[in-house]
């Protein structure tokens, strides 16, 4: 049932890690769920008295006005701590400064490294970032910006990224932050989706020694985008960028002449916070909406819980997503600086200058919770042990890993070549949609199984259900739901409320499906099965098989495209895409016309999207209701041969002719 199944077998696994004895001492005794009791008691309270809990919770805050109701839900509507006003900016960071630890780091940053002089650190502290912020939210509103208009944010991973984010939390201006990594049309499409009128970007960034070049895509892409009044500049590289009168300002120019008193704009609970873009099984991305209040409380608290986090005990927390998805937002930004410890963000790549990077970063920091993907581990892993092992990394004591399944030996070696043996890893299951941590286990309390992320956040009320919602017994394979609002949880498709119903509310009546497959334990721990519609995860990155089907298509090399996962050994999956080829350029078929193809998908969409193997054929084997046959599409991919008539491409009509006869 699990259509882009990721190449490993989790079925098998059964060591049981317990938290090491340890553990409290290291975490200068304090662990929030000091053991699994705990754990079920306050999980069990979350769930039959989620007003209670919640509230408790988010009394930790700074409210302008407080709430009149915690949850009101109208399925599929949540609304969360309703009638409140606060600032989501105004809890990251004035908060701090306001309760006198102005002078603490906020944001540890590292550049890439340029030749022998290391690199560029930077240490910002809540009371620099405040004032900096501040500057920025009213360089914003010179430029026209007012609450409730979508600031569009395309920059690389420099600490001003970070200020343009929050500066917008301030303003009450819903960001939309976009990957770097996308390419000029993705920046039209979001732009115009979310009507914005300013993009905050720099001139470049730097990645491997090269420079993106960040403000020449925001040009291109404004060719088709007239209704962006302004783009607001940051200089990073120094590289020459063009600039139009009228409309392109430098941040130096902007930010600088500032003054600092901007105040937190107080909002609705429920005003909207951001837009992020992910992707779905059709080819447009969609713009999940999340809001203020809920949003943060729940990344802050599942920040405290998940990576047990204690202020003013030297802890230093380093996540190594890029602020462009999810991860970043909730777990460098806005769930990190409310629990006061220092977030390290790097500028980079983890292979540059060698690939040791984050290991002198964890070294030369002294990075205490490391947080990173499962297909960058596995990058590890090939790239040898002698990386990691010329640094230091005792100052580790929690890992994190997010963004895929983690395959038990990937697992493993995590566990004894970067922890030491000693640090629990919480493998951390959730999604954009979902805003914070849905699945995991806590450190120093749950039990871990190499590949399983446990067990489910506090107010999570997550099963694994049939199409029905009945709940399935142990082991046995089904769809993962989530039965009841969670603070954090998306709040729309941004103008498509059809697709929101459609993609979440509708297979399963009266549960969130999150759109992957799942089996529980009989433990009780959940294991994810892969995804159950036609969204591939590559390297931990979503990615719709139609957004590449329709780039291929767009080449107009090609009249017809087909897009599945197939197994790759670092990415978890990878992309190969079948096609049948126009015909003018049938006689071109080869390795240069695949290279170009290949490179036409990476300009168009980015780099994450080129296929990784392009196979030409002269039909797309298709059911007699005109579906293609993915199923078989991604065997043939991974080199499972159903039978010996699939050994050619050219035989998919026939095979297909003979599959319809089969079902
Ligand atoms: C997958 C990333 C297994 C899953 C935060 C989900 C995971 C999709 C895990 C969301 C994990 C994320 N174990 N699978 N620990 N974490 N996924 O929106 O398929 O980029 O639906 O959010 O990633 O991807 P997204």
């Amino acid at each position: 049932m699990s259509s882009n199944a990721p190449i490993h077998s989790v079925l098998t696994e059964d060591r049981v890690f317990p938290p090491p004895a340890d553990f409290a001492a290291r975490m200068h005794g304090t662990v929030h769920v000091p053991d699994m009791d705990a754990y079920r008691a306050m999980h069990e309270r979350s769930i039959r008295d989620p007003e209670g809990f919640w509230g408790d919770v988010a009394k930790g805050f700074r409210w302008f006005r407080p709430w009149d109701r915690v949850l009101e839900w109208n399925l599929p509507d949540a609304k969360w701590f309703v009638g409140g006003t606060t600032n989501a900016c105004f809890n990251a960071v004035d908060r701090q400064v306001e309760d006198g630890h102005g002078d603490e780091v906020a944001i540890l940053w590292e550049g890439e490294p340029m030749g022998a002089a290391g690199p560029e650190v930077r240490r910002i502290t809540y009371r620099e970032l405040r004032d900096e912020v501040a500057r920025c939210a009213a360089a914003l509103e010179e430029l026209g910006v007012r609450k409730g208009d979508v600031v569009t944010i395309y920059m690389g991973m420099v600490p001003e990224l970070a200020v343009a984010v929050l500066a917008c939390a301030r303003l009450g201006a819903p960001h939309s932050v976009i990957f770097g990594g996308f390419a000029p049309q993705a920046i039209v499409d979001r732009v115009q989706d979310a009507d914005s009128k300013v993009i905050v970007t720099c001139d470049g960034g730097w990645r491997r020694g090269s420079v993106v070049p960040l403000k020449a895509n925001v040009d291109a892409a404004c060719e088709r985008l007239p209704e962006v009044r302004h783009v607001l500049v940051l200089r990073r590289t120094g590289g020459e960028v063009a600039m139009k009168p009228g409309r392109d300002v430098w941040w130096h120019d902007a930010v600088a002449k500032q003054g600092t008193g901007r105040a937190c704009e107080p909002v609705d609970a429920e005003h909207p916070l951001f837009l992020l873009y992910t992707s779905g099984s059709t080819g447009k991305p969609k713009g999940i909406v999340h809001t203020t209040g809920g949003y943060m409380v729940f990344t802050a608290a599942t920040a405290h819980w998940t990576f047990n986090l204690v202020p003013g005990q030297g802890q230093v927390y380093f996540c190594t997503a890029d602020i462009g998805w999810i991860t970043g937002h909730s777990y460098i930004l806005y769930g990190i600086l409310p629990n006061r410890v220092p977030t390290l963000m790097y500028e980079g790549a983890p292979n540059f200058p060698a690939e040791d990077r984050f290991w002198s970063i964890v070294a030369r920091h002294r990075v205490t919770h490391f947080y990173t993907a499962p297909t960058a581990i596995r990058s590890f892993m090939r790239w040898g042990d002698a990386h990691p092992a010329r640094h230091d990394l005792t100052s580790l004591r929690v890992l994190g890993t997010v963004g895929e399944p983690i395959n038990p030996e990937a697992w493993i070696w995590y566990h004894e070549r970067i922890g030491g043996g000693r640090c629990p890893i919480v493998d951390t299951m959730w999604q954009t949609e979902t805003g914070g941590h849905v699945i995991t286990p806590l450190p120093g309390c749950t039990p871990t199984v190499p590949g399983s992320c446990t067990l489910p956040m506090f107010g999570v009320d997550a099963a694994v259900v049939d199409e029905h919602g009945k709940e399935l017994p142990a082991n046995a394979g089904g769809l993962l739901v989530i039965r009841k609002p969670w603070p954090a949880m998306l709040r729309g498709i941004r103008g498509d409320r059809q697709r929101f119903i459609d993609t979440y509310w509708s297979r399963v009546p009266g549960m969130y499906l999150a759109g992957d497959g799942a089996r529980r334990d009989q433990r009780g721990c959940f294991w994810i099965m892969g995804r159950i519609d036609d969204v591939l995860n590559v390297s931990g990155h979503r990615l719709g098989t139609a957004e590449v089907e329709s780039s291929l298509v767009g080449s107009k090399l090609v009249v017809e495209a087909a897009v599945v996962g197939m197994p790759h050994e670092i990415k978890g999956t990878g992309i190969a895409a079948f096609c049948v080829l126009h015909p003018d350029q049938a006689a071109n078929a080869g390795e240069d016309l695949r290279r170009r193809l290949a490179e036409h998908v990476a300009k168009d969409i980015g780099a994450i999207a080129r296929p990784d193997v392009i196979r030409f054929t002269n039909g797309l084997p298709k059911t007699r209701s005109g579906k293609i046959m993915r199923r078989l599409l991604r065997d043939i991919a991974a080199g499972k041969e159903t039978t010996q008539d699939t050994t050619t491409l050219e035989d998919f009509g026939v095979l297909a002719k003979l599959r319809e006869t089969d079902e």
